[in-house]
């Protein structure tokens, strides 16, 4: 085991994703953690068939191989016009984020109903092979026809937060963090994980 990642009040967080661990780092950073990076080259293989499955699946692993807790969350992009999809295939849908909003916009060219949920999944587990929380938080919105803003990651760019007429690639992270799929299954894990930290 990884030394540096044996300690008590270390929270490590398993994904390779850059827009989303900065994003973690910003939600706990108030929190008497130290947030952590999974090890280079640690990659879970996502064979759940849901949001939930999958973080539970990287949560316990990224857990057992660091010695340490450990909080992953699994997210995505789903289409109600394209039955839910690209759902727990979001990241896989094509090799880049600028390639995946591509492809998503060629297969919405001809639809009207632009209605999308975006979903999180979140779970904390530890060494022993225990999941200690677990929640989800979800936001709706619309899938836009041309990409707006350069803020964020992922489908930011093309995904308008219904009601506020921004995306959330337009926002700054504070407003994002309120409103989207992951600020909101945060809001709901803080309680527990605070109550982990006394
Ligand atoms: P995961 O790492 O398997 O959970 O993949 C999640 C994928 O969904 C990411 O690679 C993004 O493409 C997309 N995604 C999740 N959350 C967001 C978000 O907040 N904004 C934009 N895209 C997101």
């Amino acid at each position: 085991m990884n030394q540096e990642y044996f300690n008590e009040s270390c929270l490590v967080i398993a994904s390779g994703n850059s827009g989303k661990i900065k994003e973690f780092c910003q939600l706990l950073s108030h929190l008497p953690l130290k947030v952590l990076g999974q090890p280079k080259g640690f990659q879970v293989e996502e064979t759940g068939k849901t949001f939930r499955e999958n973080a539970r699946l990287k949560a316990l692993a990224v857990a057992s191989k660091t010695g340490n807790w450990s909080l992953a969350d699994d997210s995505g992009l789903s289409v109600e016009a394209l039955n839910g999809l690209p759902g727990i295939h979001s990241a896989r849908y094509a090799k880049s984020d600028e390639e995946r909003i591509h492809r998503l916009l060629r297969e919405m060219e001809n639809l009207t109903d632009r209605l999308a949920l975006f979903s999180s999944a979140i779970c904390v587990a530890s060494p022993n092979n225990e999941i200690l929380l677990e929640v989800e938080g979800k936001c709706e919105g619309l899938i836009l026809k041309e990409p707006r803003g350069t803020k964020g990651f992922g489908y930011d760019p093309i995904f308008e937060v219904l009601g506020t007429g921004l995306t959330f690639a337009e926002m700054e992270i504070t407003q994002k963090q309120s409103l989207s799929h992951r600020g909101r299954a945060f809001a709901m894990l803080e309680p527990g994980l605070k109550e982990l930290l006394k």
